[in-house]
């Protein structure tokens, strides 16, 4: 299967997103921006999400409808993903929630997986995956790959700003991935970071 790619668009997305870039930005500002922006790529995402037929009777006469199929749920990649959270809940207010705690090494930029709380249930299920940052695509993989043990039937990924060496890095390692992001950047700096980016999206939703 060929993993396959969405670049938001969108006028009051892009009003958003120069928010967030903006370093003068304090952190009130900032979580706004995170949140509507949240939004628009909850909306997005739910557009991929598996459903089913069914007929139900309106006031007026008996009709074909679809409704959401199989178990959702979302999963915050920590801390950073705490962000996505709640506009994703606002469209999708049936989801279970798991956590997935990933410290990236400032020096190695590997990820360090410091907790992990998938919830478990049976029956098809589908992942959403929720970080603002995918640099180098280590944590992506990293938070894709602790699913391995019961593989969720349909898998989305959605970030805020992503650079083209880390979608590539997801795409190779996890070919069934739906990744929706907010805005491609041109690449990573030498730290990692992503360029231009909005510099640390934790520390910046966090105030650390
Ligand atoms: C940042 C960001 C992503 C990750 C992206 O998290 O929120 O999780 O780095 O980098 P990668 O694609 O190169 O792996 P960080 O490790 O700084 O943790 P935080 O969310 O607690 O600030």
């Amino acid at each position: 299967m060929q993993s396959t790619l969405t670049v938001l668009a969108g006028s009051a997305l892009m009003h958003d997103l120069a928010i967030v870039r903006d370093a003068s930005t304090d952190m009130t500002a900032f979580r706004g921006a995170i949140n509507r922006i949240g939004l628009h790529l909850a909306a997005e995402v739910s557009k991929y999400l598996p459903t089913y037929g069914l007929e139900i009777d309106t006031p007026n006469e008996r009709t074909n409808v679809s409704k959401l199929d199989g178990h959702l749920v979302l999963l915050p990649v920590l801390r950073a993903g705490l962000g996505l959270l709640e506009p994703f809940l606002t469209l999708l207010p049936h989801s279970s929630v798991g956590y997935i705690g990933l410290r990236r090494d400032e020096q190695t930029l590997e990820p360090h997986t410091y907790y992990n709380n998938v919830p478990s249930h049976a029956g098809t299920w589908t992942a959403v995956v929720l970080d603002p940052m995918l640099a180098t695509g280590g944590s992506m993989v990293a938070a894709l790959d602790s699913l391995a043990l019961k593989p969720p039937t349909c898998i989305l990924a959605a970030a805020l700003i992503a650079a083209p060496e880390g979608v590539e890095r997801v795409r190779k390692a996890h070919p069934n991935v739906h990744i929706v992001v907010g805005a491609m950047d041109r690449g990573l700096n030498e730290r990692g970071f992503i360029v231009p980016g909005l510099g640390d999206a934790g520390d910046r939703l966090f105030g650390t």
